[in-house]
């Protein structure tokens, strides 16, 4: 079984990232095959600055090698190190409609944030299933804002298909229900669009200070809280065992227990939990070159499977 998946360097990991995704990858890694990347060209949508997107794409390998990524084991790349995917987009493109395009949330949700409508971000979709389609991907974990984005790339799959004879696998999302959506300090889905995230891997004053940042309602010390409803217990649910949870849940019931008390919790849990990964993450930072390297040899077997499927493709489509 092959699996995939990417995350834009549009700004540094956070959690949502980390829980949503991250995570789950790197589990994945004990099941089969994985490849993963940096989705570079992805990123240039919405981030026009070269010296940005070169310093995040790092941030991210450092993140994600910091965080358990096995370079002998899984396939971890630069989309960008792989220009048939570029290529391929193009003929994807000519067998998706514009109707589907159209439909796309996360379009709609950019613009309406401010993004600049760029045809690029519009053909967003469609450069996913290339990145998808190409390595023959059977299983894609991703959070569940992206569960359209799989949607529409099965039906560029089955067109394609269905026009030029069965190439591509169908992939499936893989999505955690109990992480699908991982709020933000204002209680929206974390994203780095939103300016709501707490990034894995800030300074510990920094960190402290947006935890301290999360939006509760107007409740005081005594009074008895809802955690069902709650950000800061939503969060600390991620780090949090059984027992752990049930024991804020308690203390939220009681009353007598401030929302400063439980940021104070959640920052404790959540500083503790990415000790060993900070570690390890500072001496990748000491050795760039040898995360370039990871990159550059994952990058050329990337390229090679791509490759196998271009061949194909160009054949079926009448290009050579
Ligand atoms: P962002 O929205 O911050 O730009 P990306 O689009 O780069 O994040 O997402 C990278 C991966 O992290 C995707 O698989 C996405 O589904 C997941 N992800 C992002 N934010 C969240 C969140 N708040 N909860 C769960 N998963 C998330
Ligand atoms: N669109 C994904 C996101 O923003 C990133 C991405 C690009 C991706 N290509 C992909 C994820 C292919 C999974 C598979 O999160």
């Amino acid at each position: 079984m092959r699996i995939l998946s990417g995350i834009q360097p549009s700004g540094a990991p956070h959690l949502g990232n980390y829980f949503g995704m991250m995570r789950p990858a790197i589990k994945l890694q004990e099941q089969g095959e994985v490849f993963l990347f940096i989705a570079d060209l992805h990123a240039l949508t919405t981030s026009p600055d070269p010296a940005k997107l070169r310093e995040r794409s790092l941030d991210v390998a450092t993140t994600f090698l910091a965080c358990g990524i096995d370079p002998a084991r899984t396939v971890f790349f630069r989309q960008s190190d792989v220009p048939q995917v570029s290529e391929l987009t193009w003929i994807l493109s000519c067998c998706t409609s514009v109707g589907l395009l159209e439909r796309a949330h996360s379009y709609k949700d950019k613009v309406a944030h401010g993004f600049v409508p760029n045809n690029g971000l519009f053909s967003y979709p469609v450069l996913m299933a290339a990145d998808i389609l190409i390595y023959k991907s059977h299983l894609v974990p991703v959070g569940k804002d992206q569960k359209q984005h799989l949607e529409i790339t099965r039906d560029i799959a089955i067109r394609f298909n269905n026009t030029y004879g069965e190439i591509f696998v169908i992939p499936k999302e893989q999505i955690r229900e109990d992480v699908a959506i991982v709020p933000g300090l204002d209680g929206q889905k974390m994203s780095k669009s939103y300016n709501n995230t707490i990034e894995i891997f800030s300074e510990e004053k920094a960190v402290r200070k947006k935890i301290m940042s999360i939006v509760s309602d107007s409740k005081g010390l005594d009074d008895v809280k809802d955690p069902a409803t709650c950000n800061i217990v939503a969060l600390y649910k991620l780090f949090a065992d059984d027992s752990q949870i049930a024991e804020m849940e308690a203390k939220y019931r009681a009353g007598g227990y401030g929302y400063g008390h439980a940021k104070q919790a959640l920052f404790e849990i959540m500083w503790e939990y990415f000790a060993p990964l900070r570690q390890r993450r500072a001496e990748l930072m000491k050795d760039i070159p040898y995360v370039e390297n990871i990159l550059r040899e994952s990058g050329e077997k990337a390229r090679e499977t791509a490759e196998a499927t271009m061949k194909e493709i160009r054949r079926a489509v009448g290009l050579r």
